[in-house]
């Protein structure tokens, strides 16, 4: 992909990451996750989504995550079979010696992912949708169930899922129609047991004043779940709480736990019930609530009280 370092730098001198979009280059935010500001460049002529992953701390960390992240991405692409947009990654060190990371992708139309189209689909294609999402999963299982070394993992949230030849004029999908999946820049698969990226990694984000104790919890709870399918579905299914469209759960629950006898049956899982999703969801709901407002006081302390710079991007309010 064609990169211009130098903007990038420019870009870094002056970011605001409480106002992104303030600063000396201006940028769009495509969307953002609890570590990474997904944005492009205006009037960039390539078509480029930044993710920018600013977690680390030397050259080390930085070949290691690189080599986990095209690994992943290679896995996932020729081995699994899933499609996936373009990728690159691009670093430099800033003038203060610190490491600034992006993850690359091709740019894809906002209005194509996932959780902007269960708004504008009817109900009847959110679910073939959500049958689509479910192939590409079993995809990824299966390949962890037949491969003795790997295991893999997969953020199965819908709005890491975008429908390729999508027409927001027009919005419909069938059997035929492809997913791409975004969410690789936080690599998820383990060999022989150990995860390929750096877990401490996962931890970056979180405010300095959790205790040790807090934190391991916490990070195995998130990190464990994403190699659990069923764990995987639930969140995925839960998260129609959090995107506004709860109504739709119901239907999703039976669509999934027919997909689990029909097509899915090798992996014998137990059928989902409402009941857990929606423990699921306010717990769920609880940690990152919490989680949220312990960030925005260590943001607090660090921007107001001893005028250092804080990395992350923390949206004003989500809806949850
Ligand atoms: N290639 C892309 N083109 C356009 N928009 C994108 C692209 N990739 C991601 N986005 C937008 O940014 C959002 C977050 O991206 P992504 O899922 O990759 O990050 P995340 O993993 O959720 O973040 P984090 O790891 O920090 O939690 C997506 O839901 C999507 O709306
Ligand atoms: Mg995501």
């Amino acid at each position: 992909m064609k990169i211009d370092i130098e903007v990038l730098k420019k870009l870094e001198k002056s970011i605001d990451t409480s106002d992104p979009e303030k600063g000396e280059v201006p940028i769009k935010i495509l969307g953002y996750g609890e570590i990474s500001l997904v944005f492009e460049l205006l009037n960039d002529p390539e078509n480029i989504a930044y993710k920018r992953i600013p977690i680390f701390e030397n050259e080390k960390q930085v070949n290691r995550h690189i080599w986990a992240y095209n690994e992943y991405n290679r896995i996932l692409i020729q081995d699994v079979g899933l499609n996936l947009p373009n990728y690159d990654v691009a670093w430099f060190k800033d003038n203060e010696d610190k490491i600034q990371f992006y993850c690359l992708q091709e740019k894809i139309s906002s209005e194509s992912v996932g959780n902007r189209v269960i708004h504008d689909l009817s109900t009847e294609d959110i679910e073939t949708f959500i049958l689509l999402v479910m192939r590409e999963m079993k995809k990824v299982w299966s390949y962890s169930k037949n491969h003795k070394i790997i295991d893999l993992g997969l953020d199965g949230q819908i709005s890491n899922f975008s429908i390729i030849g999508y027409d927001p004029n027009n919005p419909k999908v069938d059997f035929n129609t492809k997913l791409l999946y975004l969410d690789t820049s936080t690599p998820m698969f383990k060999i022989n047991g150990i995860e390929a990226m750096e877990a401490v990694l996962f931890l970056k984000s979180t405010p300095w004043f959790l205790s040790p104790l807090v934190k391991a919890a916490f990070l195995d709870e998130v990190i464990d779940r994403y190699y659990d399918l069923r764990l995987v579905i639930i969140d995925l299914i839960a998260n129609f709480y959090k995107e506004q469209r709860p109504e739709l759960i119901p239907g999703i629950i039976r669509l999934i736990n027919n997909f689990f006898k029909d097509e899915a049956s090798e992996f014998k899982m137990e059928p989902i019930t409402f009941i857990e999703v929606d423990k699921y969801y306010k717990n769920d709901k609880m940690i990152w609530v919490i989680f949220q407002k312990a960030r925005q006081i260590d943001r607090y302390i660090k921007t107001k009280l001893t005028h250092k710079k804080y990395s992350f991007y923390l949206p004003e309010k989500i809806q949850r």
